[in-house]
Parts: structure tokens; sequence; C-alpha cells
């Protein structure tokens, strides 16, 4: 049983296979937590010490007791306006405007297996593999009921939580704030990262001191966004990669989202993380719920390379649903940057034919296939064949495809209109605009309002025809533009306040359809890129495009960051042109593939337009990756710089389970005349096996000591050797040149 209570004490324990979680109802009724960390047996009711803090007020029966307070008291969830001067999780109001709610303890269930999250994904359980933790709270006055949702999964030393608030009462509630989850550590000096960027420079990692006042992670763009994931870690200030505790909150939620992180007066640190309360309002009638999305919660006292592995390996046997998840996904070839709109059949099966040649394996057919999409200013919407760009119409180009021995994929962004289109003069309606005014623009579509049930029914039955029809293996499902003019012509006045929280919950809606009626198709997320990169849409898709940002230097960086929450198997990445269409950088087509290898792996160029060499290169590059894909995607990943801080060079290492295989990446960034050398500490290893060198590459655009691939091949180092002595790479030239060295474990 990894959940247990002690009636005595009221103590409720989560046990994990490394972790504690630990929460006690209060003699008042309110729900303390306790303790998250690592793994200890016994109460740990001595680490709450109340103490009086000046104006801190008191709950009513404590009066007389003034170091009882909400204001200093660890909690589970908080509710309002009753003395906690924190971020709260909970803004609610009643019949007379009334705002305020105490939470008090009324009742708990332990079940066998995982709560299931309605209208929204959440992480799911094999078998015996987790239990479920319900402890309800309810405020006596208002009638909210709030059911805490735990999911204990120990083996994989996570633990999920989510909300459920219920309107017990007679009248109608209010919601204008209602988190996940509140996470208060009451001690310790922590650092915070966080995972924020820009378009064309997602999930950059960035490590700041928590110190007093709030810091927040957020996002208002109706999608959880390129400028700030909804991933936080909280470090302890010597945290490592290798050491120290970490803790991490994933939100799986694809909307806005908000995360408060504030160190409060007592020294204590708060996380409270979930929908983002602005523009939402939310109306509970007599016996409604409003369900929370689900966080994804880890600890470990091992550093942040194994918080993230916990992640990467739970994301891809716990939270994606695909089939997709553990296979080994087709190379593809995507036209997008190889012709942008500008592309008919015969362009499209030139690409396709010289790909197949290459071993590539999926053609992917980007924007512009529809509608009279021949630019970014009309067509969204009409999800029907150009027959004029593509005479014969789609049947044709797959047929020719498919005739070449590859898979067909198909672009489409279902949840946008532009006015110039069939659909928008059809259901002017359907889009989100606010009364009596223009719409603010972008990329000049529109929102649909994915609140509304017949705007998911029609998209259903588009997409359903498509894939009917048609013969596709692959949807790219796309999301270019942030909400704006979020008003839902379909909802009452005093029930605008849904309309974000709804859009998301009928793309929601909509994914889970497709992917029940189709679940062989594999679906790849994007927004514009990594606009929409988070563990609601992971749910559905195994895979996202990670950045439009194609450049290999650029996407050092991206991929890292991404790489703190995010499996490899999740990261779309693809070779593509140089010099390169966002930097104008060129780098070597090796090394463009070995950072595109440590992704999806696929290539978005014209082939034709390579020279024979070039051509003769990606027929290697994909036969290299044939050979280590499946440790790439199911190996436990180690970062072994920072490119953050060392600009010089990027190195990653991917181990196989039974760490009888490993391959190492490194591309150098900065080349310096005579540098010293880098010596890698490897990680993950067996200490006392021997690994021997099976494949040592060196690419580069020109090496002074002429070509080194292969020099170190049959070596053989002792795996404590390589870890703690390290690997000593040969000193390279040229323009960002790389390295994949493969090791196997050597026959004792
Ligand atoms: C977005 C995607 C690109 C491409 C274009 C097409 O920007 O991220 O990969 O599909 O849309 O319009």
């Amino acid at each position: 049983m990894s959940i247990s209570f002690q009636r005595d004490e009221g103590i409720f324990a989560l046990n994990t296979q490394n972790t504690t979680y630990q929460m006690q109802i209060d003699p008042l009724g309110y729900l303390r937590h306790l303790y998250y960390g690592r793994r200890v047996s016994g109460s740990m009711e001595h680490l709450y010490r109340p103490v009086d803090f000046g104006f801190s007020p008191n709950p009513y029966p404590s009066r007389y007791t003034p170091q009882i307070s909400l204001d200093t008291m660890p909690q589970e969830y908080t509710g309002c306006n009753a003395g906690d001067f924190r971020v709260s999780c909970l803004t609610v109001s009643g019949r007379e405007g009334a705002c305020g709610a105490e939470l008090r303890y009324v009742s708990h269930e332990i079940l066998p297996g995982k709560y299931a999250v309605e209208g929204m994904p959440s992480a799911f359980a094999g078998d015996g593999e987790a239990e479920t933790l319900v402890v309800t709270l309810a405020d006596e006055v208002t009638g909210l009921e709030v059911a805490l949702y735990y999911g204990v999964y120990e083996a994989q030393d996570i633990i999920t939580r989510a909300a459920r608030l219920r309107n017990t009462g007679t009248g109608a509630l209010t919601l204008e704030r209602a988190a996940s989850l509140c996470l208060d550590i009451p001690f310790g000096d922590w650092d915070l990262l966080h995972f924020q960027g820009r378009h064309n420079m997602e999930r950059q990692a960035v490590r700041t001191p928590v110190t007093g006042g709030i810091q927040t992670v957020s996002s208002r763009r109706g999608a959880s966004s390129h400028q700030h994931n909804p991933f936080v870690i909280l470090a302890g200030r010597d945290t490592t990669e290798e050491h120290g505790d970490c803790y991490g909150l994933m939100l799986a939620y694809s909307g806005s989202h908000r995360t408060d992180i504030e160190r409060d007066q007592s020294g204590g640190t708060r996380v409270v993380m979930g929908i983002h309360d602005e523009q939402f309002r939310w109306t509970l009638s007599p016996g409604e719920w409003f369900q929370t999305p689900e966080v994804l919660l880890t600890f470990t006292h091992q550093g942040l390379g194994q918080l993230s592995r916990s992640y990467h390996r739970f994301i891809r046997s716990n939270l994606c649903r695909s089939p997709w998840t553990n296979r080994r996904r087709p190379v593809l070839i995507n036209n997008w940057e190889a012709t942008y709109f500008d592309f008919d059949t015969e362009k499209i099966i030139s690409i396709a034919r010289q790909a197949s040649t290459l071993g590539v394996e999926m053609l992917v057919l980007d924007d512009g296939w529809f509608g009279a999409r021949d630019d970014e200013n009309r067509g969204l919407g009409d999800w029907f064949v150009n027959e004029r760009k593509l005479p014969g119409g789609l049947s044709r180009l797959i047929a020719e495809v498919n005739g070449l021995g590859m898979k067909f994929g198909l672009w489409v962004e279902p949840e946008m209109v532009n006015e110039d289109s069939d659909l928008y003069r059809a259901h002017p309606d359907w889009a989100l605009t606010l009364p009596g005014r223009e719409p603010t623009m972008g990329r000049n579509q529109l929102v649909l309002d994915m609140g509304r049930p017949e705007v998911v029914n029609y998209l259903c039955d588009r997409l359903s025809a498509l894939l009917d029809t048609y013969h596709i293996d692959y949807i790219k499902w796309d999301m270019n533009r942030s909400l704006t003019d979020v008003y839902s012509r379909a909802l009452p006045p005093e029930r605008q306040g849904e309309a974000a929280h709804r859009y998301v919950l009928g793309v929601y809606d909509l994914l889970e359809r497709i992917t029940a009626r189709f679940p062989e198709v594999l679906l790849e997320g994007c927004a514009g890129g990594g606009g929409r990169f988070d563990a609601g849409m992971l749910a559905y898709c195994p895979q996202i495009w990670c950045s439009d940002d194609t450049d290999a230097v650029e996407r050092l960086t991206i991929q890292y960051g991404t790489s703190f929450g995010y499996p490899v198997s999740a990261m779309g990445a693809h070779v593509s042109a140089c010099p390169n269409h966002q930097t104008g950088r060129t780098v070597s087509l090796d090394t463009r593939a070995v950072v595109a290898m440590s992704g999806t792996f696929g290539y978005e160029l014209d082939l034709n337009l390579l020279t024979e060499e070039e051509k003769a290169a990606v027929r290697r590059q994909i036969q290299r990756f044939h050979r280590y894909g499946d440790l790439i995607r199911q190996g436990d990943y180690y970062r072994l710089s920072a490119p953050t801080q060392n600009t010089d060079y990027t190195a990653w290492q991917t181990v196989s389970e039974d760490r009888g295989e490993a391959l190492v990446s490194v591309v150098v960034t900065h080349v310096r005349a005579t540098s010293p050398l880098i010596c890698l500490r490897l990680r993950g290893l067996e200490e006392n096996a021997l690994y021997r060198v099976r494949e040592f590459a060196v690419f580069g655009t020109g090496n002074a000591c002429g070509d080194l691939s292969g020099q170190e091949e049959g070596r053989v180092y002792s795996g404590g050797g390589l870890m703690y002595g390290g690997f000593v790479l040969p000193r390279l030239y040229g323009d960002c040149p790389s390295i994949q060295i493969y090791l196997e474990r050597a026959a004792k």
C-alpha cells in the first residue's frame, strides 16, 4: 500500500519508492501539509511548529492562540478571504457577493488504481501501478466542496494531483480562481527553474533564486505558449544535474495557466499552479462541479537529471496514450521549408521520390493543400483538397507516395479560420470576436470557438472524413495564433469568463474523439513550433514540433530546455536547409542530423537540391538513426553540459535501461584555436563493466587533423573510468563540428 492513514494522528502518508508525502488533519479540520521529500518512515508532524507572526490572523476558534494562523500554516489547498495572505488556490463568492471560503476536512477515500480527470487529459495507470487518495474538504457556509485527488505511482516516484470543486449549496457560486494545487514547502532555500522563450526560441532554461515576493510563470494566451511553459522546478541552491533536492510541478493543461511561487514571511515557499485566473469566471449552479487540470509532481534528492528521467519515463509509460509512443517513428520529409505555399503535385512527388531513394519513410504535406490557401491570408477552415494545386486530389498524391513505399502525412490547423474562407462566410459567429469591435488578428486568422459543441462536431466530421477517405498515416495538428477577443456567442453574459477554458475543453474533446476513432494515426502537435508543448497535448500527441527554429545551434538550447520535463520521444526535430531560414547560419549537414536525431528525426528541405555527396550523407544518417533510434527514444537521457552556461559545446548522452549501450553526442558550437581538450564525464554506466567503442563518428566542415572518424573504435574503457575520469575528445575544427560515440558493454 503506498497510501496510508494514521487515524490517531490524522496523518495521510503517500509513499513512493524514494519519496514520502505527508499531510495531517488539524484539530480544526484544516488539511495541513507536513512534508514532501525523500522517503521517510514515521510521522513528520514535528515539522509543523506554529509560532506567532504579528498581523497573521487567527481562525475564530483559535482566537486565543495567536500561533494558529492560516497565514503561516502549510496547506494542501487554500480557502479565500480567511486569513491566509499568501497566493491562494481559490476565489469564490456566493449569493450575497460575499467572497470567502474556509475548507475543512469532511471525509476521505483510498482507492485502488488511478482516478481520471473528466474532460481533460490525465495520467493513466496499469493494474496495480497506482493508488488514489481523495480527501474531501468543504466550506460550510457556501456549500463549496473541494475534493483533492492524489494519484500515487509508487515505482515511478510520481504523485499526481487535481481538484474537483462542487457546489453542494442552494445558491449559485462564482469561481474566479480555482487552482489545481498548493504545494507548501515549509523550509529551505530554493531556486526556481522555468522554461521561457518566444516563437522560434521556446523553453530556454532559466534558474533564479526564490526570494521574498512572488514570482509568476504564466500564459494568458489561451495556449500554454512559447513564452512560459507550464512546468517549473524548485531546486535546492546547490542542486546540480547529479545531486541535490528538487521538486517538479508539471501542469497537464494546454490553455492559459499560472504558477505563483511565493517565499513567505516564515521562510516557507508556496507554489500554486493551475488555470490562469485572469478573465476566468466560472458559475457553479447548485449541484454543478468544476474540474481542475492535473499536475504531475515529482521529487528527488538525486539532482535535476534524475528528475527529468522520472518525467521522461512517466510521460512515455503513463501519459502518452498513442500506440506510437514507444514505437519507432517513420523518418519523415516535410515540405514546409522546402516549398512553403509554392507547390503542386509534381513538386511534392519529386521531393518524395528523391527522399524515398535515400531511405526516408514518410512524406508530410504541410500547409497549403486545401481551400484557396495560396498564402497565409485565406482558406483556413476549408478542409477540402485544392484540386487546382493538386490535380487528382489527395488520392493521386497519396497513391504516388505510397507507390514509392512511403507513408503519407498531412498538416491541419482545425481550431482556426480565415475571414476569407467558406467556413467563415457560412458561420461568422463560430469565431471568437467581441461584439461591436474589429477583432485583433494574428497571422490574419481568427480562432474558432471550440467551446461550442457544433464547432467541435463539425471539425470532428471533417477530420474524420479526411481520415476515412484517404490513406493518411500521420497528422500534424497546428495552432498558429494566440487567443484574443475571447467571447463566445453561445454563452450568456454571466458565463463569458468560461469561454477560454471551454475552448481548451473543446480542443481536448476533439482530440479525444479523433484519437479514439483513429488510434493508429500518428499525431504530431504543433503551435507555430512549440507554442503548445505541454503534458496536456502529449496525452494525445506522442510528438510535438519543438520549434519553428530549425537552426541546429539554436535547437541545442531549445532541446536542452525541453529535456528537463519532456522526453526525446516527444521532440519533433528535422534537418533543414542551410543557410538556415531562421538564422542564416550554416552548419554541416551531419551536425544538423546529430541534433535532429535527438528528437523524432526527419528532414524539411528539398533533397533534390543536395549534391551527390550530401545525398550519400543523408543515406548514412538515416541508417545511423535506424541503428540508434530505439536507444535514443527509450533510453535514459543525461545532459552532460548546459548550453545556457557553456557556449563552447553541448553534450548529451543516452543510456539503455540495462546500461548495456550508450550513445554520446557532442556539438562544438564555438571552435577555438589551440583550445584545451574537452573531457566529458559520462553518466549512467555500470561502474565495473567494460565498454567498447563501437562507433566513433566525427563530423565537421573540415578537420586539420584529417578524418578522425573511427579512430577510437574497438577501444575498451571501464564504466568507472568514463564516469569518474571521462572521455577525452579530439580537438575539432570547422563550423560546429560534432561527434557521436556509440559504446557497448563488452563481454566480461
Ligand atoms: C507553423 C508550423 C510550421 C508550418 C507552418 C505552416 O508555423 O510550426 O511548421 O507548419 O505553420 O503554416
